[in-house]
């Protein structure tokens, strides 16, 4: 059998294999060299991994469903970056396991918002968003304020991240429960907002 157009397009076989070699090489060009580009592997200068704090708040982050309505990825367009910040490079996120990156905007982008309010702004906006924006229909989060966070587990979640090549000391893991005990939940979560893009906040 000859193969042209048509008889590939007659034989339902035969179009799906070749549709999936093509698609399959596609994909493997596409992706695999993002594995191994210095822009997407190496982090930004003073990027550190998330302390044991910061990295129990991303987790109560990721629990509550914030990126349902938050994105972390800052588009390189002038609309953005004036209101936001410096746009988001794929080095800020090298120690993100997942990342947060998202498109739902229900509420503005956060990965600059590290440093551009109080954490007791933070706090009074937890637990109730109108009272620090009336118009907001942020819901609120106030049971974290009541939640011990739990300084049991942090230590063998970062054990397990240096496994995906998170650069954690030893000391690091060791210290991570101490770091954590006697903090609310809503104490983590403020310490991972208030770290979030600080590393090209300033840049142009
Ligand atoms: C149902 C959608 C929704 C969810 C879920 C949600 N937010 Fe929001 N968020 C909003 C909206 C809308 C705003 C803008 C109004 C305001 O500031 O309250 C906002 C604003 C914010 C701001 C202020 C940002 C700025 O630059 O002014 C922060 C910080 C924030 N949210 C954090 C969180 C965190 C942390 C969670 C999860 C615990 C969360 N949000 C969950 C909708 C949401």
């Amino acid at each position: 059998m000859k193969l042209t157009h048509d008889s590939i397009e007659r034989n339902v076989g035969l179009l799906i294999i070749l549709v999936v070699l093509v698609v399959s090489v596609g994909g493997l060009l596409e992706i695999l060299p993002l594995f191994f580009q210095k822009s997407t592997t190496t982090p930004v200068e003073g990027l550190k991994p998330y302390s044991a704090l910061r990295l129990t708040g991303r987790d109560i982050y990721i629990r509550e469903g914030c990126f349902l309505c938050h994105s972390q990825m800052i588009r390189p367009f002038r609309a953005e970056t004036e209101r936001y910040g410096h746009y988001s490079v794929a080095g800020e996120f090298v120690y993100d396991h997942p990342f947060q990156w998202g498109s739902k905007r229900t509420g503005p982008d956060l990965h600059r918002v590290g440093g551009r309010y109080s954490d007791e702004w933070h706090r009074a906006h937890l637990i109730n968003p109108r009272d620090v924006v009336p118009e907001s229909n942020m819901p609120a989060f106030a049971w974290l304020a009541k939640t011990p966070a739990d300084a049991a587990i942090v230590g063998a979640k970062m054990s397990a991240l240096r496994k995906v090549g998170v650069p954690y000391t030893d000391e690091e893991i060791a210290g991570a429960a101490k770091e954590v005990e006697g903090k609310t939940e809503m104490d983590a979560l403020i310490a991972y907002l208030q770290g979030m893009g600080l590393e090209l906040k300033g840049a142009r």
